[in-house]
Order: C-alpha cells, then sequence, then structure tokens
C-alpha cells in the first residue's frame, strides 16, 4: 500500500466518523455569473461583471464569465453532479438581468423560463433549491444611476425580489437576499478589487453597505408577501477576529476590522441599529440614514446564512483607513486565494454568531478551499486531498458547535464545480468536482467523493 492510499484510508475514517442529524441539509453551491456563461442570451442584459471583466487586467488570466461552465445549456448536467453526489440541496443565483435585463421594468420571460427549467429538475430530481437573489450581478444600468451609492437601488433590489417571488415562490421556499455585502460593497467600491471597480476607500464601502442593507430589508418583506412559507435569510461572510499580538494597537485594530466586517451587519439585521463604536469610526463618511432605516433593515429573518473561509489575524496598520488595519498571516498552509487553512474558525464564528446574536437557525452557505488547476490522472481520478481534508476538518468542526447547542441546519460545499473565481479567473478553482473547459465535462474529484460519503451517513 502506498503512503498516499494510507493518507486517504486515514481520512476516510475520520470521515465516516462525522455524524449529523437525519435532516441536516448538505448541498453545494454556485452563483449564476460564476457558472452559467451566455452573457447575452435570450435578452439578457449587461451586468456590472459583463462589463468589468472587460477591462484589461481586471482578471488575472484575462477571462471573464461569457462562457464559465455554460451552465445556462448544461444545467440538468449540474443536476446530474448533485445527484451523483446523493445532495439534497442546490444553492444557486438569479442572474437579474436575465430576469429584469435593465435592473428595473418589463421582465424578460425568456430569462424566466430558464430559471423555471432548473427549478423544475432541481425537483424533479429530490434537489431543494436554495435561491440566492444578488450574488453581485448588478444590472449595468443600475449602475450607471450610481449603483449602490444611489439609494434608490435598495428599491430596485425589492421591486426584483417580488418578481423572483412571484415567479419561482410556488417552488422555491428558501430565499436569501444579499451574498456577502462586507465583500461587494468593499472590494467593489473602496478597494477596486471586484466590480464595479471603484476605489473610492471606505467611504465607497460603507455608503454602498447601508444601500445594499436597506435593499435587503425592503426585499424580505416583498418575498414574504408572495411567497407561502418561505424561509428568508441573508448571507454574511463572517471571520473572528485576532488581534496578531497582547499590544493594544492590535486589538483595538481588530476591534475595529470586527465592527466593519462583522457586526456592522449583524448588529443591523439582529439588533436594528449599527454598532455605535463603528458610527463614531466612520462619522463623515456615513451616508444619510433615514429615520425609518433602521427598522426596515432589522425586518425578522428566518435564517442567517454564513460564509466561512478563513480568520483574520489584525494588527495596527493603514490599510482603509478609519479601520487602519494590516492583516497579518502566520505560519501556516494557505489556499490558492492565500487564505489560511485554518478549520477552528469554522468552530468560532458559529460560536460567535450563536453568542451575541441567536439566530434561530444557521447555514453553513458556503465553505471550501482554492487549489491551482488540477488534472485529471490516468487512473481517471482527480485526487484533491487537500480539499477532501479540509471538508472533513471543517465539517469536525461543525459538529463540535453543533454539541455545543448552535442551531446548525445545513452545510453547502463552494462549490459544486469548478468555475469563474471572479478576479482569479480560473487561476484558483474550489470544485468538488473538475471541470474541463474545453470539452464542458464535469469528473467528480476525490473531495467530492469525500463529501458525498459524509452527506450519505446522516444519523
Ligand atoms: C465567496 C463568494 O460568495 C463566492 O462567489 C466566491 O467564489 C467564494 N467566496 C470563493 O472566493
Amino acid at each position: 500500500m502506498t503512503s498516499s492510499t494510507d493518507s486517504r484510508q486515514i481520512l476516510e475514517a475520520r470521515a465516516a466518523s462525522l455524524v449529523f442529524p437525519r435532516h441536516f441539509v448538505f448541498g453545494a453551491a454556485t452563483a449564476a455569473y460564476q457558472t452559467e456563461g451566455a452573457p447575452d442570451a435570450d435578452g439578457k442584459g449587461e451586468s456590472i461583471w459583463d462589463r468589468f471583466c472587460r477591462r484589461p487586467d481586471a482578471i488575472v488570466d484575462g477571462s471573464s464569465g461569457d462562457i464559465a461552465c455554460d451552465s445556462y445549456y448544461r444545467w440538468k448536467d449540474d443536476i446530474a453532479v448533485l445527484g451523483a453526489l446523493g445532495l439534497g440541496a442546490y444553492r444557486f443565483s438569479f442572474a437579474w438581468t436575465r430576469l429584469l435585463p435593465t435592473g428595473r421594468g418589463a421582465p424578460n420571460t425568456k430569462g424566466i423560463a430558464f430559471y423555471d427549467r432548473l427549478i423544475d429538475d432541481l425537483l424533479e430530481a429530490g434537489i431543494e433549491p436554495y435561491a440566492t437573489l444578488y450574488h453581485w450581478d448588478l444590472p449595468q444600468t443600475l449602475q450607471d444611476a450610481g449603483g449602490w451609492y444611489n439609494r434608490d437601488t435598495a428599491d430596485a433590489l425589492a421591486e426584483y425580489a417580488a418578481l423572483a417571488a412571484r415567479s419561482f415562490g410556488d417552488r422555491v421556499k428558501k430565499w436569501t437576499t444579499l451574498n456577502e455585502p462586507w465583500t461587494f460593497c468593499w472590494s467593489g467600491h473602496a478597494t477596486g478589487e471586484d466590480a464595479p471597480g471603484l476605489s473610492d476607500g471606505a467611504k465607497g464601502g460603507i455608503v454602498a453597505s447601508h444601500h445594499a442593507l436597506l435593499g435587503h430589508g425592503k426585499a424580505v418583506p416583498a418575498i414574504r408577501a408572495e411567497v407561502a412559507n418561505a424561509s428568508v435569510g441573508i448571507v454574511l461572510d463572517l471571520n473572528v477576529a485576532e488581534p496578531a499580538s497582547d499590544d493594544q494597537r492590535d486589538a483595538a485594530a481588530a476591534q475595529r476590522f470586527d465592527g466593519a466586517q462583522n457586526r456592522w451587519y449583524l448588529d443591523a439585521v439582529f439588533k436594528g441599529a449599527y454598532p455605535q463604536d463603528m458610527l463614531e469610526l466612520y462619522g463623515g463618511l456615513l451616508p444619510s440614514i433615514h429615520a425609518e432605516d433602521n427598522a426596515l433593515i432589522a425586518a425578522p429573518i428566518d435564517y442567517l446564512g454564513v460564509n466561512i473561509y478563513r480568520r483574520s489575524v489584525i494588527a495596527a496598520g493603514d490599510e482603509l483607513a478609519p479601520i487602519s488595519y494590516r492583516r497579518v498571516q502566520p505560519e501556516g498552509s494557505y489556499s490558492a486565494v492565500g487564505y489560511e487553512i485554518w478549520p477552528r474558525s469554522m468552530y468560532d464564528v458559529l460560536g460567535y454568531v450563536n453568542d451575541h446574536y441567536a439566530p434561530k437557525e444557521i447555514y453553513i452557505s458556503e465553505n471550501g478551499v482554492a487549489t491551482r488547476p488540477e488534472q485529471i490522472g490516468a487512473d481517471g481520478h482527480v485526487w484533491d486531498e487537500l480539499r477532501a481534508a479540509y471538508y472533513v476538518d471543517h465539517l469536525e468542526q461543525v459538529t463540535k458547535a453543533a454539541a455545543d447547542g448552535v442551531p446548525v441546519r445545513g452545510y453547502f460545499a463552494w462549490t459544486l464545480m469548478d468555475n469563474f473565481e471572479w478576479a482569479y479567473g480560473y487561476t484558483t478553482p474550489f470544485g468538488i468536482t473538475h471541470v474541463d473547459f474545453q470539452t464542458q465535462r464535469r469528473t467528480v474529484k476525490y473531495s467530492g467523493k469525500v463529501y458525498a460519503m459524509i452527506a450519505a451517513r446522516r444519523a
């Protein structure tokens, strides 16, 4: 027996020892722009990601989501993979510009028909759809009117939510308003790494985030008005911020970072007010916050989705003043996108959220790891053992949090298949399924098999 077979056997034995409750949801996630391709098929309008990818140097390999996994035409292949993995849930997003090509106004019936087919085929395969409304692909027309800097975009999101809910709510019961507002607001408007590519510093992130949260708050009742028994939530990317040292300045920076990434969103949604320390810190950078906004944003939700990838070790520094921090990279192992592999962050984030905000239900809406592109071996397999171990290690932490009483109801692997990883293009795939982008052939990786094994072993 070779040593790699040894290590696989040990890993598989650990996977086999993980026990999840019978009704625990195991799924996989994707997003429209990262997988669908077909950017102008059947009347689809242009989104900010369609536009951003045309910018020279925006994407490391000069690529785009123009074809991606071709899922607009090959959704049946994706469902076949979900079926082969034995997963009971699929988290995907609607492309706003397929349903409303210019963001508002007349719906595009062909766009609606595409998601009708996807949803019907999922249900037929016994897979529950978990739909996200906003996974970063704002209609370009709305961007031209100011995008998330414009308060009206919140109303546009609510109108879009109402249309989607009316169109699909007879079959889709699990709804997410926004995916990762911290990331799309700050990377899109403060640093410019993501679409729309604005480098406006902290003010950009802060203004965009208030309007995005307002959009969330208005979308929640819009969905409920159309969907009987809807379960509505938001997906936040959370990281416990650990101070890099005992130095008081590092502790204060970690506190500010925690305020910017975590508490800003959590306090607004669960407590109906932004954290006082952050309001003071942001001061003149804040947009106008109307009297009714706090109550709107705090519309009761049914679950919180958390995307967990890493921890943040934070020191005082000069990034994004006035947050003014520096990310410290402790010695350890890192993924291809530079995230430290630190399974304990799963347990820590779940505990943090439960202790401070007590959501009724929590889903891990994303968790996964990037590698360099992989090849299918001569034996027909993709032996991504690092990724398989990542899933076992992180799922083990989920069982620990659940044993402490955290109400975790489900887990979605990011991602079902290799796809367009935003500014990294196709250079850092996260898939549990390999995609040959020449032939579009999908091949489940070793990590997918190990994940499927865990999903199959519910109590
Ligand atoms: C979070 C985002 O929601 C998803 O779109 C992205 O691909 C993963 N993180 C990995 O970076």
